[in-house]
Order: structure tokens, then sequence, then C-alpha cells
């Protein structure tokens, strides 16, 4: 696309299409900006269509769960299948929680109108009137049974992390238990941050045959090459494809950075009256995502590195967010040695920096890193806001420490 000649109006329609294109800061919630995840949703629509199934979907913060919970919803609901949504917090029980979920299901209850021969009345209510002032499993099972006479029913509870009330936990597992021994067709859809379905459900043992676990993993360089482009189309722009490749390697998987590195290289291009994106537009893009992190992030940053002249904590962090991690962020030390060895300029061994990686995942550090030591082999690590992990290469990357090259170009 030709750069030359694009006037004002051009400038702002475009201006606005790559504000909407891209969201940064908010969960999707429409099928055009939503990329990939083609297998996670298969499996969606399979596990609402087997009675006596339900599903819990867990991963990383920020890898997409309520984007996929969303959308999953808006394509059941056209499929025909009643759809409510409950975002859980810590304040939460097990009524609370479920009357905020049958709220939003609507039962339209027929009655002959008294004298007015074929009239019939019609009343639409919110299913939660069905319960009781104390609600059991029992009544829940109950109204869902009610409500899924007339279409199939599947509820998403987002946030099921912040759930913590114990005994509502045991009471959510023997919902599911009721729900799958009655074949009560309707499905719960749980979502949370955990490592393991354990996490989110303790009585987890009990319902594992109604469960089917969806663990999402990071998102693959071609999916976020087509948050990319679809992005860029939407806004009549182009974008190379060595710019695109700069973008997915530097987001490591999280599709925050996806939306945030492209939509900034946009305007970049914009403010030049260029509809074509690309590399030095992606290098302006990073140096002003830094200026813009979250306060969070930054001061987490400051807290891990800070120390007396000479420490190699910022070195370490940095090897540690350039370390090859699999799907779910994790890696091991033997990882980091590589990258540090090149950030020093000098081989450096595992025993070296030992102690860096135990005070990084320790509160002396703000533990910016999470160690885990399970199943007896080397431990593994990774960084426990997986944001800080892209904002870390990042300052890197724009401090002239390493090259965009050296990132990992993802999967
Ligand atoms: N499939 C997708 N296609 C395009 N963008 C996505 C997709 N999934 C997630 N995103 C974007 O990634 C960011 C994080 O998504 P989302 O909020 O759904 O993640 P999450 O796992 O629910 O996060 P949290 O753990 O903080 O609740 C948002 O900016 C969202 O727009
Ligand atoms: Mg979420």
């Amino acid at each position: 696309m030709s750069s030359a000649g694009m006037d004002e109006t051009d400038f702002l329609d475009r201006v606005r299409l790559v504000a909407e294109a891209f969201r940064p800061a908010a969960p999707i919630d429409r099928r055009e900006l939503f990329a990939g995840r083609a297998e996670q949703i298969a499996e969606l629509f399979s596990i609402v269509s087997q009675p006596g199934q339900h599903a819990i979907v867990y991963g990383e913060r920020g890898v997409g769960k309520t984007s996929l919970g969303l959308v999953a919803a808006e394509l059941l609901g056209a499929a025909d299948v009643l759809c409510a949504w409950a975002t859980c917090d810590a304040s939460d029980d097990f009524s609370s929680v479920w009357r905020k979920a049958l709220g939003e299901i609507g039962l339209t209850t027929a009655k002959q109108a008294l004298g007015f021969g074929e009239h019939v009345d019609q009343t639409t209510e919110p299913l939660s009137k069905l319960l009781a002032s104390e609600v059991t499993p029992h009544a829940v099972q109950g109204a869902l049974k009610q409500a899924s006479r007339q279409r199939p029913v599947a509820i998403v509870f987002d946030e099921f992390d912040r759930f913590q009330d114990a005994d509502g936990r045991v009471l959510f597992a023997d919902t599911i238990k009721a729900l799958s021994d009655r074949v009560v067709s309707s499905t719960l859809v749980l979502i949370g941050v955990a490592d393991s379905v354990g996490e989110l459900i303790r009585e987890h043992r009990s319902v594992e045959r109604a469960l089917v676990q969806i663990q999402m993993p990071r998102m693959s360089a071609s999916e976020l090459a087509e948050i990319a482009t679809n992005g860029v189309t939407a806004a009549r722009m182009t974008i190379t494809r060595a710019a695109v490749a700069r973008i997915t390697a530097l987001s490591q998987g999280l599709p925050h950075y996806t939306h945030l590195l492209t939509q900034l290289a946009a305007q970049a291009a914009l403010a030049e009256r260029r509809a074509d994106i690309g590399v030095r537009d992606v290098d302006a893009a990073v140096t002003r995502a830094i200026d813009r992190a979250q306060q969070s992030i930054v001061e987490a940053y400051r807290e891990a590195v800070t120390g007396r002249p000479g420490t190699i904590y910022p070195q370490v962090l940095l090897a540690c967010a350039l370390a090859e991690e699999d799907e779910f962020g994790f890696f091991v030390s033997s990882d980091v040695r590589e990258p540090l060895s090149k950030i020093l300029h000098k081989p450096s061994r595992t025993s070296a920096f030992a102690r860096h990686l135990e005070e990084l995942s320790s509160e002396s550090r703000g533990a910016v890193l999470q160690r885990s030591s399970g199943g007896g082999g080397a431990a593994r690590y990774r960084f426990v806001n997986p944001l800080l992990q892209p904002y870390v290469a990042m300052r890197g990357i724009s401090e002239g420490v390493v090259r965009v090259s050296e990132l990992q170009p993802g999967r």
C-alpha cells in the first residue's frame, strides 16, 4: 500500500480502526477479533454435547482464558444453547455464586389467562427465583433441570480461583456430581488461574470422571501472527513479515503484548502518514510499551533487580526472560546459562547464579519467580506474573544489551 497521499479522512479513519482492532487491556468478546484456539473451542463444544460432562479451563495469568470462555459462549448461544456467566470474587459463597449465575437465565412459564379463551399469559422470571434463602446442590440441580427442559444450558464460572470459600467448593463438587449422576442437560465450565485442576477444585477426586480438563497453553507464534495481521487488515493497513515475526517473538506467547505492540506500531506508522508497518515501527512500539507498562510491573522489576552496583541481578533476570521456556512458561537453570553467558560476554556456570535464582524466588526480591521442585527432577522456575517476562526482555533490547534475534522465535 502506498504511503503517498493519505488524506486527513483516511488518516482519521485508520486511527479509529486501529483503536478498535486491538484490545491489550480487555478480553475478546467477539468472534471477529478472536484468533486461534480452534482445538479448545472444539473441545468445549464436545463437552457441552456430552451428557454428564463438565469442563475445567486452567492456565497461567493472561493467556486468554476469559476470551475463550466469552467467544465459546457466543458460539454456543448461536447453536441454541442457553448460556450464563458468573465472575467469582473473594466475597462469594456457594449461594451468592449460584444466584449470580441463575439470575442470568430467564425461565418462561405459560399460564392460561382466566376468562379469555385461547389467551395465554407468559411470564419470564430469573431462574434464581426458584432458589430458597439457603442454596443447596439439590436446589441448584432442580432449577437447572427446569431450565434445561427448554434448551441445553451452559454456565461459565470465570475467576473460579478467587472463589475461596472452602465449604462452598465442597458443595460445588457435590453439585457437579449430582448433575452428572442425574444426567441433567446442563454443563458447568470452571475457569481459573492454576497449575493443576486440584488447585481449582479440592474435591477433585470425587468428580474426576465428570470433569474434562482443558489446560490453556501460551499462544503459538502462528496464533499470535493471526492476531497481528487480522487487526492490521481490519484497519486497512499492511505489515511486513519481518515486523510480524518481531512482534510474535517479543510477545512470548502472551496475546496482551501482541495487541499492545501491533497497536503501537500501527500508530507509529500512521504518525508518519504511512499505511505500511515495518520493523522500525515495531522498535518504536517497544520503546513506548516500556514507558507505558503497568505500574505493578515496573515496581516488580525494580524490587527484583535493585542492589549494590556490581550485582548481576538485572542480567540474571534478563537471562531468565530469554531462557527457552515450555508452553506453560517453565524453564530450568541450565536454560538460563546460555543467554546469561551472552549477556555477560563470558561463559557462565549454573553454580554462579544459583543463589540469584533462589533470591529472585524469595520475598526479599519480591518473589518474581515461582520455584517448583516437583517430581524430584531439577527445580523449575517461571515468572509469577507472566507479563513481567516480555517487559524484562524488551528493556534488555531497548538498552542494547541483547538483540531481538536472541529471543526465542516462538513455538
Ligand atoms: N484468542 C485470542 N485472540 C486474540 N486476542 C486474545 C485471544 N485470547 C486473549 N486475547 C487477548 O489477550 C489478553 C488477555 O486475555 P484474557 O483476559 O482473556 O486472558 P485471561 O487468561 O483470562 O487473563 P487473566 O488470567 O488475567 O484472567 C487480552 O488483551 C485479550 O484481548
Ligand atoms: Mg480472565
